[in-house]
Order: structure tokens, then C-alpha cells, then sequence
């Protein structure tokens, strides 16, 4: 649809028409709701006072993207009337009590067009001052380019989920959505209703073009997310060209297919906007919601609207120019009305009634439910038992020779009865990589299935997985894993690189089929570059553990740790344990990210290092070498953690014959070694142990690549 056709349908809507659509079938639903719910409608003051606001929003955007040349101005100014919505009555939320835990949630999918909630931030009375909005973009901001989930970096207030790389905002909402089904399923009871919030994501043609929102679409409507509603800034328009350019299917219709209840409205009219949103609430059909807001970019700014130049910064010479046509003084920047903040402190005081009302159900419910109240308070406030106190808690693990997958099922299992807000689930394969939780039950709708299962089924979703998890993360109670195979990190790696950067504790990935050991399933199965592509991700810790004792360490450190994301790397075969070591100081040692599994019995003359199925082999090969010393190291990145002291005293120093051996790419090892066995080239179809042998991962290998240093 051109800018033309926008007009006809302006005049179709004066012509008394209330929602207009490319297909007669949505058109019809659209109308029905809007009938069903003329009582929604906004009164002709609260209108005025929200069509002022969304001006005086578009106004912020201009002026902090003109003063700091650079930004995207399509979206503030394209959605602003879905934003006077959202926060000028329509969402959940109580500006003073951010962390409200009923609160609904925004998440801005569309992470570029960042002024947008910025500008709604403060309007609506969050901790956000007009000089962080002033200072947008800035370094120390609290306005950053793109959204950022409060870290060690920025905190601002209301921003629910860092957003940016396109699609995974939508992603992102799924896996809200899932978490309060699963918090209302947990903790609501017959008496009491602590939870029953929604989530909101705006979006568009970009993330709707990524696939991982596709992945995420299907999963929602198929676990009925009736909780989740997303708004589709259809614009028609993407950076380069008109969207026409790019695209030609029906968007709508894509999501009517999943399984969503949509919709398609004018996203400039208020009344239609307000009466979608109303409808997509009440409605608990176990349908997500899709709504279609046909909105024009830019709008108020006459050079530019419309276009895919209205897109990013190059409206800013024109910026005088759209505030006069918007009726915003022009020689004020930042302006916001007397009217405008009355409004907000009005809405203020309902929001805060609304609160108390709810807080009188809350005090209510943790009264008759101590114990729930107390652990919904630890999965909230993320209490737990110390990784020092949950080593005590967990037996020895009496293993034999066992592959580090099945050592995780035995783990999971204890770390699920002491945290119980652990839950997991995997990418169709909780068979293989063995994270079912036992009587955990399974989470979604529909067949063995209830909201409050701890195994979440995914289906072959990898990207909409990492997604999922990280909403679940941002929600804030659940602490959540993921598993699938190691090699198919790269279909969901830019979901841990958000986590990592937003330093979402709360997730952790189990990765199993660590190497060319995988075997017969030939290389397009075998991980060789998959570990290391892990650890240089910052704030990521990456765990390559070598027996069970040493994996029970891996988990725990997977919901102890504060900092970030955690990847466990585990094995599909079997291996040794290292039965000469205590199994307490296993674990210690592990925690401590590199530790000595087996000490020198003459003087220190040369330092083994390895990870995982490489550790037995290093303990066969400094058999016969009295003064080497051999270092498991799982975990290189809590190692790097350590003081100095404690480094020196694991890799002194002064003993620089060192070798490392990992059966992966070698790069990273030099930082430590001289010397690395490694396997630099793709394995092949072959049984485990053979392609292990051929390929070098053996202890007579690595003996003799130790004899053939100086
Ligand atoms: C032994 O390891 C070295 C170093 O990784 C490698 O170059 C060599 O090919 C391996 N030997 C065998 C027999 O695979």
C-alpha cells in the first residue's frame, strides 16, 4: 500500500468505517471487537489530552535526535499515538514502583527508535529526567542508542529488555509471556490473584523479516500466550526502500496462520488503537494477539513522512518546521505542556490506586502462603544457597566411566530441589542432552502439558529458544536453561550475546556433543570452533567440565554465579573420572575455574592443561613424567576471575614448559601454552573413538608431542 492508498483510507475512516484492512476477513473481526466494545472508548478530554501528548513525545524525539545527530525519528514519530495508549492509560504500571512484580510489560522490539520510549519514560513519570533525555545517546546516558535492561552499565527505569538486533524483542515478549503464564500457574491461588499482567512488544517490518520472530510466533500461539500482545508498527517502510522492495507477504494473515487472534487498525487513530488494545486484554482465548497499527512513518514531519528517509536522522533540517505543523512552539525545545503533566500526574494517581489494590491481594496471599511468598521472594530477589553451601548439599557422585551429559541429568536433578525456581528446557532434544527435570512436569498448553512444568519444549526452535530464555530472564523469577546440541550455538548466538551483555545471570545454556567425540554423525555434528567461539564472548562463562564431579561444580556455578550467562559444555561419550582426587576438591577446584588435578612428585618441570574428555589424557600421559603437573581447567574464564596469588600457584610462573590439549581449535590455548594438541580442520563420519585417534586426541599423542619440547 502506497501513501495514496493511506489517504483513501483516511477518507474511508471519516466516511464513519473504524477499521480498515487489506483483508475483508480481519477487517470484519476488527469490526466485530469494535462494536463489542464502544464502551472502551476514550472520553473527548482524555483524547485531546493523549493526541497533545503523542505530539509533545514526537517533539522530545526530534529535538534529543537533533541534538545528537543521530537516531531514528520514523518510529517516536511514526507511533506515538500507540504510546499516548500504552502509557496514558492502557498498561499496568506504577512509574514510582518500577519493579512492580504485576506490572504489564513494554518491550520495544524496534530497539532503534529508542527516543520513543525514552520520551514516554519521562512523560509518564519514571526516574528518567529530561537531561538524561536531553543527553540521549551519550556516554553515561541514561538513554543509550538502543534500550538497555538495567546492568552494571545503565539503569534506567522501565526499560524491560535490551533491544536492538532486529526480531528478538518479539522473541524476547514470547518468553515474558511464557513466564507469567508459568508465575500465574505457580503462585496464583483459588482465593488470591497476584499475577495477571501483559506483555506489549511493538515491532516492525525489520523483526517481523528476521526469522527468529517467526520461531517465536509459532511457539506462543501453539502454548496459547494469550497474555501477549504485539503491535505492529506497519509502516511499509525498511532502511533502504519502501518495504514493497522487500516484501510481499501478508503479514497478518502469516500470523492469523500460527494461531493469533489479529487485528488491523488505523495506528493514528486513538479511539482505534484504545479499542484494540481493550479487546486484545479482555480476551482470554488462549490466542496471542497481533495487532496491525497501519501507521505512517515520520508523521508530522511533511519533507520526510512516509518514506523510508523518515527512518533514521535525516529529518533533522526540518525539525522547525514539523513542530509548527504539530502546533509545538518551535523556539522551546523539549517542551513538554502544563496540560500534559497533569495528565500524567492524574494517571499517576490512578496507577498508584490500582497498585495499592493489588498490594492489598498480595499482602493477602503471602499471609495465607508463607512458604510460597518466601520463595517467591528468593526467586525474585534471586537468593540462593551458596555455591560453597550447595557442594556441602549435593553427594558424591559415585560415577564410573560416564559422559558429562549424563552426569548433568544426575546434577540438574539436585540443583532443581535446591533451587526451585530452576527450570529447563530443551530444543527437541532433552533425550540427548539429558536436562529433563524428573517430576518437574512439562510447561505449555494442551497434551501432558501445564503452565507450571519445569521442561519447556521448544521444538526445533534454537534462535527462538535463546529468545525465550532471555525474556524469562528479563521477567525476573525463573532461572532458566536451554539445551541442544553444542554445534547448533550458532543458530541461536546472537540471543547469548544479549544475555551476556545484559548480564542475564538467569540463563544458562547445556550444550552437549562437545567435539569431534560426537562420532558417526560426521562433521556438520562435531563442534570444533563452538567452544572457543563461546569464550570470547565477554561476560559469558564457559564450562567444558571433565568428569561428574567437576559438572556438579558446572551447575551449581550455573545458578550461583551473579555476573552473566553460563554455557555448559558436555560430552556425549563416556570418560574417566579422576577418582585420585577427593571429591570435594574436585568441585572447589573447579569453582575456581582451572585447579591442580594431579601435582608434580619432583620438582615442577613442565604443566599439562586441559578441559573436558582431554583431562584423562593428560593424567595418562604425566604418568610417566614425575615433575609434570597436570591443570583441569573447565572453566577459563572464572580461572581469569582468581587472584594472582592463586593463578601462581596453579601455573607458576617459572615453569614455562607448558602444553594445553582440547579437541577444538587451539587459538586461545596460546595465551597459555607453548604447546597445543588441538584439532584445527573439521572432523568426519567415523565411530567417536576413531575419529578421536586420527585426529590426534590420544594419550600416546600427547606423550609424544611433550617429548618433542625442549
Ligand atoms: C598429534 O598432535 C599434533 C598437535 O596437535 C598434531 O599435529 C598431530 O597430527 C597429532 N598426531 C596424530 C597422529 O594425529
Amino acid at each position: 500500500m502506497k501513501f495514496s492508498a493511506f489517504a483513501l483510507t483516511f477518507a474511508a475512516m471519516s466516511a464513519g468505517v473504524n477499521a480498515f484492512s487489506i483483508n475483508n476477513r480481519a477487517a470484519s473481526v476488527a469490526a466485530v471487537r469494535n462494536m463489542a466494545l464502544k464502551s472502551a472508548a476514550v472520553d473527548v478530554d482524555t483524547k485531546a489530552a493523549l493526541a497533545q501528548a503523542a505530539n509533545e513525545a514526537r517533539g522530545l524525539a526530534m529535538d534529543s535526535i537533533a541534538a545528537a545527530h543521530s537516531g531514528h525519528m520514523g518510529l517516536p514519530l511514526g507511533a506515538a499515538e500507540i504510546g499516548a495508549t500504552l502509557y496514558g492509560g492502557q498498561m499496568q504500571y506504577n512509574a514510582k514502583h518500577p519493579d512492580w512484580m504485576n506490572r504489564d510489560r513494554f518491550i520495544l522490539s524496534a530497539g532503534h527508535g529508542s527516543m520513543f520510549i525514552y520520551s514516554w519514560l519521562n512523560l509518564a513519570g519514571y526516574d528518567l529526567p529530561m537531561d538524561e533525555v536531553k543527553n540521549f545517546r551519550q556516554h553515561h546516558s541514561m538513554t543509550p542508542g538502543h534500550p538497555e535492561f538495567p546492568n552494571s552499565e545503565h539503569n534506567t527505569p522501565g526499560i524491560e529488555c535490551t533491544t536492538g538486533p532486529l526480531g528478538q524483542g518479539v522473541a524476547n515478549a514470547v518468553g515474558f509471556a511464557a513466564s507469567e503464564k508459568m508465575a500465574a500457574a505457580k503462585y496464583n491461588t483459588e482465593d488470591h490473584t497476584i499475577f495477571d499482567h501483559h506483555i506489549f512488544a511493538l515491532a516492525g517490518d525489520g523483526c517481523f523479516q528476521e526469522g527468529v520472530s517467526a520461531e517465536a510466533a509459532a511457539f506462543a500461539a501453539h502454548e496459547k500466550l494469550d497474555n501477549l500482545v504485539i503491535l505492529y508498527d506497519a509502516n511499509e517502510v525498511t532502511l533502504d526502500k519502501m518495504a514493497e522492495y522487500t516484501q510481499s507477504e501478508d503479514i497478518l494473515k502469516r500470523y492469523e496462520a500460527y494461531g493469533w487472534e489479529v487485528y488491523d487498525i488505523d495506528g493514528h487513530d486513538l479511539d482505534a488503537v484504545n479499542e484494540a488494545i481493550s479487546s486484545a486484554k479482555a480476551s482470554n482465548n488462549g490466542k496471542p494477539k497481533f495487532i496491525k497499527c497501519n501507521t505512517i512513518i515520520g508523521k508530522g514531519m511533511e519533507e520526510t513522512e512516509g518514506t523510508n528517509a523518515a527512518h533514521g536522522e535525516a529529518g533533522v533540517p526540518y525539525v522547525d518546521n514539523a513542530k509548527k505543523n504539530i502546533g509545538l512552539p518551535v523556539d522551546e525545545k523539549w517542551y513538554v505542556s502544563e496540560g500534559t503533566r497533569d495528565f500524567f500526574a492524574d494517571v499517576q494517581k490512578a496507577n498508584d490506586d490500582k497498585y495499592a489494590e493489588w498490594q492489598k491481594t498480595y499482602d493477602a496471599w503471602a499471609e495465607a502462603n508463607p512458604e510460597m511468598a518466601k520463595e517467591l521472594t528468593d526467586a525474585i530477589e534471586d537468593n540462593v544457597m551458596s555455591a560453597e553451601d550447595m557442594c556441602k548439599a549435593i553427594p558424591a557422585t559415585e560415577a564410573g566411566a560416564e559422559a558429562t551429559r549424563v552426569s548433568g541429568n544426575a546434577a540438574i536433578q539436585e540443583i532443581s530441589k535446591l533451587v526451585p525456581n530452576y527450570i529447563s528446557g530443551s530444543a527437541d532434544l532433552h533425550g540427548s542432552c539429558r536436562n529433563y527435570i524428573n517430576d518437574g512436569g512439562n510447561f505449555g498448553a494442551g497434551f501432558d502439558k501445564t503452565y507450571a512444568g519445569k521442561n519447556l519444549y521448544f521444538g526445533i526452535r534454537e534462535h527462538a529458544m535463546g529468545s525465550i530464555l532471555n525474556g524469562f530472564a528479563y521477567h525476573g523469577i525463573f532461572k532458566v536453561s536451554g539445551s541442544t546440541f553444542a554445534v547448533f550455538v550458532d543458530y541461536f548466538r546472537p540471543t547469548i550475546r544479549v544475555a551476556a551483555l545484559a548480564e542475564l545471570n538467569r540463563v544458562s545454556y547445556i550444550l552437549t556433543h562437545d567435539s569431534i567425540g560426537v562420532g558417526e554423525d560426521g562433521p556438520t555434528h562435531q563442534p570444533v570452533e563452538t567452544v572457543s567461539g563461546l569464550r570470547v564472548f565477554p561476560n559469558l562463562n564457559v564450562w567444558r567440565p571433565s568428569d561428574a564431579e567437576e559438572t556438579v561444580a558446572a551447575m551449581i556455578s550455573s545458578v550461583t554465579h551473579k555476573e552473566g550467562p553460563t554455557a555448559l559444555v558436555f560430552s556425549r561419550q563416556n570418560m574417566d573420572q579422576n577418582d585420585a582426587m577427593d571429591y570435594m576438591e574436585r568441585r572447589e577446584g573447579a569453582l575456581k575455574g582451572a585447579y591442580i588435578a594431579k601435582k608434580e612428585t619432583e620438582d615442577l618441570d613442565l604443566i599439562i592443561m586441559a578441559t573436558g574428555s582431554e583431562v584423562q589424557h593428560a593424567l595418562k600421559a604425566a604418568a610417566d613424567l614425575p615433575g609434570a603437573r597436570v591443570v583441569s581447567m573447565p572453566c577459563m574464564e572464572l580461572y581469569e576471575a582468581q587472584s594472582d596469588e592463586y593463578k601462581e600457584s596453579v601455573m607458576p610462573s617459572s615453569c614455562t614448559k607448558r602444553i594445553a590439549m582440547e579437541a577444538g581449535v587451539s587459538g586461545l590455548w596460546y595465551k597459555y601454552a607453548s604447546k597445543v594438541v588441538g584439532v584445527d580442520r573439521f572432523g568426519f563420519s567415523a565411530p567417536g573413538d576413531i575419529v578421536m585417534t586420527e585426529l590426534g586426541m590420544t594419550p600416546e599423542n600427547l606423550s609424544e608431542q611433550i617429548k618433542s619440547m625442549n
